[in-house]
């Protein structure tokens, strides 16, 4: 890129691509669209879940976690407009989608809601862990942007299990069908 920075010291993102793989390029945009989804995907679930737990003694935790995760998707639609990538055509699906779940495992009680928020973040941490081996030097701030959100999502993660997440009835379960839900939804993200 030419950005007015030094070249790039270490590895360039793309470089070890195989023929047939996606270019530099596209596979930067297929980050940034997910990425923005994954977020709002998650300020969704959080905000279906203070539609339910709002009086709830754990109130303040989610929104503090709520809080965080509006930061990130700001990041990423700041990105979205500086790389002109367009979100992706699934966003008034997660609309709905992230809200429901927030509010469905919300219902369940709040061990269940905290479930939710360990099954997401777990996912989420994968995720970010995936992209950021994929980015070059020439990538660095977007890799530290995903590192440092990355290390806010596993922090959701330990308060998720620190609010007995494990002793929801049916954990494994109820975490499982989340977290396939969430590939799901990535796999989507990424493409459509
Ligand atoms: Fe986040
Ligand atoms: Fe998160």
């Amino acid at each position: 890129m030419t950005n007015g920075l030094p070249p790039p010291s270490g590895p360039v993102t793309g470089a070890d691509r195989l023929p047939g793989d996606p270019s530099p390029r596209a596979m930067i945009e297929r980050m940034i669209r997910v990425d923005h989804a994954g977020e709002f995907g998650a300020v969704r679930i959080y905000e279906g879940q203070l539609a339910v737990l709002d009086h709830s003694p754990r109130a303040a935790v989610i929104r503090h976690m709520a809080g965080q995760e509006r930061r990130h998707l700001a990041e990423f639609e700041r990105l979205l407009v500086e790389r002109r990538v367009r979100p992706t055509a699934l966003t008034p699906l997660w609309h709905v989608a992230g809200f429901a779940l927030g509010a469905a495992t919300a219902l369940m009680g709040e061990r269940a809601a905290m479930a939710c928020t360990v099954a997401v973040e777990e996912v989420i941490d994968e995720h970010y862990a995936g992209q950021r081996d994929r980015l070059g030097a020439d990538e660095a701030a977007l890799r530290e942007t995903i590192d440092r959100f990355r290390l806010e999502e596993l922090e959701h993660r330990d308060t998720g299990l620190a609010h007995e997440a494990e002793r929801t009835p049916g954990y494994e379960l109820l975490t499982g069908a989340i977290k396939a839900g969430c590939r799901l939804a990535i796999w989507l993200s990424s493409r459509i």
